[in-house]
C-alpha cells in the first residue's frame, strides 16, 4: 500500500525570527509521522487520523489540516471529484504544538500521494508541495519545518523573501549532542502568534531592527560553536535565544517553567521550540545520564510529555 513517511522537527535556533529571513537550525528528530493512501470507489477524500497527539491538538487543528490537504490536492493536479481515496495517518510522532507535526503529515502524505498517482516527485518537490500544505496551517510559513521533516538531519535554513526557494544545507557535526523535548500539552495557533508577532514589528520597527540583528549575531556564533562541538556555549546561547523569544512574548509560563527545571536539573541550556504559547521546549544535555535525569525532573515537574533525542551525525 502506498505509505509516505515525515520526521518531527525541533528547532534549536530561530523560530519566528526565521519568518524575517533570518538564518536559523533545526534539527529532524527519529519520530515520524506516516500516510498511507487507499483508492475507494466513491469520489472526494476521507481522512483516518491515528497519530498520538496532545489531547485537544486534532481538534483544534482540523479546519487547517483539511485546508492544507486541499491545497496539496491543488498544486499536485488530484482532482478529488474524479477520484477516491482514504488517507491513513499514523507514526510514532506525538503530535503536539512546535514538534513539526503538521509538517510531519504533509510530507507523509506528499510521498503517499506521489507513489498512488505515480507522479515521480524528488524531495525537493514533496518539499515544496509540503510547503504548500504548510500554508493551510498559517498564510506565511517561512518552510522551515517541511524542510527539516523532508530532509532530516541537522539543517542550516535561511527563507528568500522574495519568494524563491529557501537556501539550506545540512550541517554535520563530528559527535552527536542529546536533547530534551517536554510538552506544555497547551496547542497554539501558529497562524495567531505569527501574526501577533509580526504586528509587534510593524508596531515598532526599530525594536524589531535591533531585536534581530542581536538574534543574527547569535544564531552565527551558535553556527560556529555546533562545528566546533562546544556544546557548553550552543547552551549559553540557547538560553538567550529563550530571553529574545520572551521579548516577542511568544514564550508563557508553563514554558518558562519546564525550561527552569531542565536547567537546575543538569541541562547545558533550555528554551522554548516552535511557535510557543504552549507546545515544546528542548533543553540540551552534557551526557546521556543527565539527559535522562533532566527528563525524569520534567516528567516530576508536570510536563505533559517527555522525549529523548539526538541530533548532528
Ligand atoms: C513554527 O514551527 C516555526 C515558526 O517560526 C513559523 C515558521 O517558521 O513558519 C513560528
Amino acid at each position: 500500500m502506498p505509505t509516505g513517511s515525515g520526521k518531527g522537527k525541533a528547532i534549536l535556533f530561530g523560530e519566528h525570527f526565521v519568518v524575517y529571513g533570518l538564518p536559523a537550525l533545526a534539527a529532524g528528530i527519529a519520530s515520524e509521522t506516516t500516510a498511507t493512501i487507499t483508492r475507494v470507489r466513491s469520489f472526494g477524500w476521507k481522512l483516518v487520523d491515528n497519530r498520538p497527539a496532545m489531547p485537544g491538538y486534532k481538534e483544534k487543528k482540523y479546519e487547517e489540516q483539511k485546508a492544507s490537504i486541499e491545497n496539496m490536492l491543488k498544486h499536485l493536479n488530484i482532482d478529488s471529484t474524479k477520484t477516491g481515496f482514504q488517507i491513513d495517518l499514523g507514526g510514532d510522532l506525538v503530535c503536539a504544538s512546535g514538534i513539526g507535526a503538521s509538517a510531519a503529515s504533509c510530507v507523509a502524505i506528499a510521498r503517499a500521494l506521489n507513489e498512488e498517482y505515480s507522479l515521480g516527485l524528488d524531495d525537493y518537490q514533496i518539499n515544496e508541495t509540503a510547503y504548500i500544505g504548510e500554508m493551510g496551517y498559517h498564510g506565511t510559513p517561512s518552510g522551515i519545518d517541511n524542510t527539516a521533516s523532508t530532509f532530516g538531519g541537522l539543517i542550516w535554513f535561511v527563507r528568500d523573501l522574495n519568494g524563491g526557494s529557501p537556501k539550506f544545507e545540512t550541517l554535520k557535526l563530528g559527535s552527536s549532542a542529546d536533547l530534551v523535548i517536554a510538552s506544555t500539552g497547551l496547542t497554539a495557533s501558529t497562524k495567531v502568534v505569527v501574526s501577533d508577532v509580526r504586528k509587534k514589528k510593524d508596531d515598532d520597527p526599530d525594536w524589531f531592527d535591533l531585536i534581530s540583528r542581536e538574534y543574527n549575531q547569535l544564531v552565527n556564533d551558535a553556527r560556529k560553536a555546533l562545528i566546533k562541538l562546544n556544546f557548553d556555549k550552543v547552551g549559553i546561547l540557547m538560553n538567550k535565544n529563550h530571553e529574545l523569544l520572551q521579548d516577542l512574548t511568544v514564550s508563557c509560563k508553563e514554558l518558562d517553567n519546564l525550561v527552569n527545571i531542565a536547567r537546575e536539573n543538569g541541562a547545558i541550556g533550555a528554551k522554548m521550540t516552535g511557535t510557543g504559547r504552549g507546545g515544546n521546549m528542548i533543553a540540551l544535555a552534557p551526557d546521556k545520564t543527565t539527559m535522562k535525569g533532566i527528563a525524569s525532573a520534567l516528567e516530576r515537574g508536570g510536563a505533559a510529555g517527555v522525549w529523548t533525542t539526538s541530533f548532528g551525525v
